[in-house]
């Protein structure tokens, strides 16, 4: 047996030491904490065998605080190509057993290349966050860092998808770039967003509050919606960015991967039928009503416990990936309120610029009335929504189960901002108002002048149902396409698809609309 060659052996020996990172102490804690190393994130969430990682022995170049003798080859983070279900994903995943998984000048440099390079391949981007913000010992470097990566994001954004994890604290400028990234899934217990810590907050608003409060998993699932989904562990999390990729192609070029189910495209499901109730002040579950239309039963819900009076997610309908926004009647009546219409307008984007056709089902008494919503600016935020739709140029299609009143029937996809494919089941009412407030208004001083106001009401209400809820005056005037079976939908649905699939719209040309932030 001859000498090993010493080159060979110190290419081994630094490997190690970057496989290693912060060395098996540190890695020790982070199990302590219930959390992976950066590695077994990467372990987790790409095929096996497949990673090739980019810049394993780049360090950092601080001397400040005593830093120059303290390197750490790969500096606190992992970089690197590899595949899900053999498409290819540029993933970086933040080291937090190496200065706090901190963002120092290389580390971001590091980043930076893997998303130049995903640009240039059209992959996604997938980012597993477990970081303490800037390195605080690399002062405006850190933060130039963080700069030249929110960049990236804003460019790349609309041209690859960019997906985020958050698997540990993330702080400061650590939020940002997430922030602007397409999605966010969270791990419940031991993760945290926010822009100033429990510590800061104290000390300038007097307020005490843990970790957890401020801006762990339930509050940014639940109240905030900067988390689109929200995972009880790691494993889980990393499943959830997985199913998620099987529904969007790997960039703004191309179209989404077929699903692989094998549910019967002319299946009819009898429930539909008698899914709406009589009583048109009866709620009933939009999801139920998804599951029982799309491949499978398959929906993966996206923002599921933020604003629920408004459904959105993603489907397979005879294999094609589709976008479902749906009004949900269970909550708030399925009114749209500022958070929905954030929500919904977000996700019709989304959508729109990954080729990933609108499916809508609609079921909408109008906008949520009040100080509340008036004072947070219903109005132009209930504006994003009607504007993301109107930009929209993908197939969309649209689906008026119940009803379909004021300018909320305008804005959910209608045929007059370009919806394609709009059609109505026989239990749409689609007019400017319900019948008690719409005859309140316009029979207002006969009812009043009337012997009996109860009866005269009770009489214009059933005229007003008689002429208006429904779909026919809808349907005369070519506002829809076509009024149908509910059982019908889904065949209905994968045929209009499939017709629709070779669609081609645009806008004008400009820089960018004004879209009302
Ligand atoms: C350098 C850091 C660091 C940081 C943590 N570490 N954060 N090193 N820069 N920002 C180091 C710690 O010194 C420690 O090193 C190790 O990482 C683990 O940290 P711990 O504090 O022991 O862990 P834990 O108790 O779990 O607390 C984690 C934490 C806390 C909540 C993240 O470390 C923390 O509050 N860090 C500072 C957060 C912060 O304020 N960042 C700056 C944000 S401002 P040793 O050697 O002891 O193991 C910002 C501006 C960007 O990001 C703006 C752009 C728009």
């Amino acid at each position: 047996m001859g000498t090993e060659d010493p080159r060979i052996e110190e290419l081994r020996r630094r490997r190690e030491a970057s496989r290693l990172g912060g060395g098996v102490k540190a890695i020790e804690k982070q199990h302590e904490r219930g959390k992976l190393t950066a590695r077994e994130r990467i372990d987790l969430l790409v095929d096996d065998g497949t990673f090739e990682e980019m810049d394993p022995f780049k360090v950092h170049r601080c001397r400040d605080f005593g830093m120059d003798g303290v390197h750490v080859p790969g500096d606190g983070v992992v970089t690197g190509l590899g595949r899900i279900d053999g498409r290819v994903v540029a993933v970086f995943a933040q080291d937090f057993t190496v200065f706090g998984g901190s963002l120092s000048g290389a580390n971001a440099e590091k980043v930076v290349k893997l998303m130049d390079t995903a640009l240039k391949i059209g992959c996604p981007v997938i980012g597993l966050n477990d970081s303490g913000g800037a390195r605080i010992q690399e002062g405006v470097v850190s933060l130039g860092g963080y700069a030249d990566i929110f960049l990236r994001n804003t460019l790349a954004s609309g041209v690859i998808p960019q997906l985020s994890a958050i698997l540990g604290p993330c702080a400061g400028g650590a939020v940002y770039s997430p922030a602007i990234t397409d999605f966010i899934v969270m791990a419940e217990g031991t993760s945290y967003m926010y822009v100033t810590g429990p510590g800061v907050t104290k000390t300038v608003t007097h307020e005490e509050v843990s970790h957890e409060e401020l801006g762990g998993a339930s509050v940014h699932s639940e109240k905030s919606g900067v988390a689109h989904f929200r995972a009880p562990d790691e494993a889980a999390a990393m499943a959830t960015l997985k199913r998620l990729l099987s529904y969007v192609p790997s960039n703004n070029t191309e179209d989404p991967p077929r699903g692989r189910g094998s549910d019967d495209p002319q299946r009819m499901d009898e429930r539909l039928n008698e899914i709406v109730p009589a009583d048109p002040n009866r709620p009933y579950d939009i999801r139920e009503v998804i599951r029982l239309i799309v491949d499978d039963g398959d929906f993966l819900e996206v923002h599921e416990h933020f604003a629920g009076n408004l459904v959105v997610g993603f489907a397979h309908l005879g294999g094609r990936s589709v976008g479902v926004i749906a009004n949900q009647p269970q909550v708030l009546a399925g009114c749209l309120d500022v958070n929905a219409s954030v929500k919904g307008a977000r996700f019709v984007r989304f959508c729109d610029a990954f080729n990933i056709p609108l499916v809508t089902f609609e079921d909408v008494p109008g906008f949520l009335p009040g100080t509340d919503q008036e004072w947070n600016g219903i109005i132009r935020n209930g504006a994003k929504l009607l504007y993301a739709y109107c930009e929209a140029t993908v197939p969309k299609l649209t689906v008026i189960t119940r009803k379909a009143y004021g300018g909320a029937y305008d804005v959910m996809s209608s045929k007059h901002i370009r919806g394609d494919w709009n059609v109505a089941w026989p239990s749409a009412e689609v007019a400017v108002m319900g019948a008690k407030g719409a005859v309140e208004v316009i029979f207002r001083k006969e009812i009043q002048a009337a012997d009996d106001p109860a009866a005269v009401q009770a009489a214009k209400e059933a005229e007003y149902k008689e002429r208006f809820a429904n779909p026919w005056v809808a349907a005369e005037r070519g506002y829809l396409d076509d009024v149908i079976e509910p059982k019908e939908t889904r065949p209905r649905l994968i045929a209009a698809l499939g017709l629709l699939a070779t669609k081609r719209d645009t806008n004008p040309p400009k820089k960018h609309g004004n879209i009302p932030l």
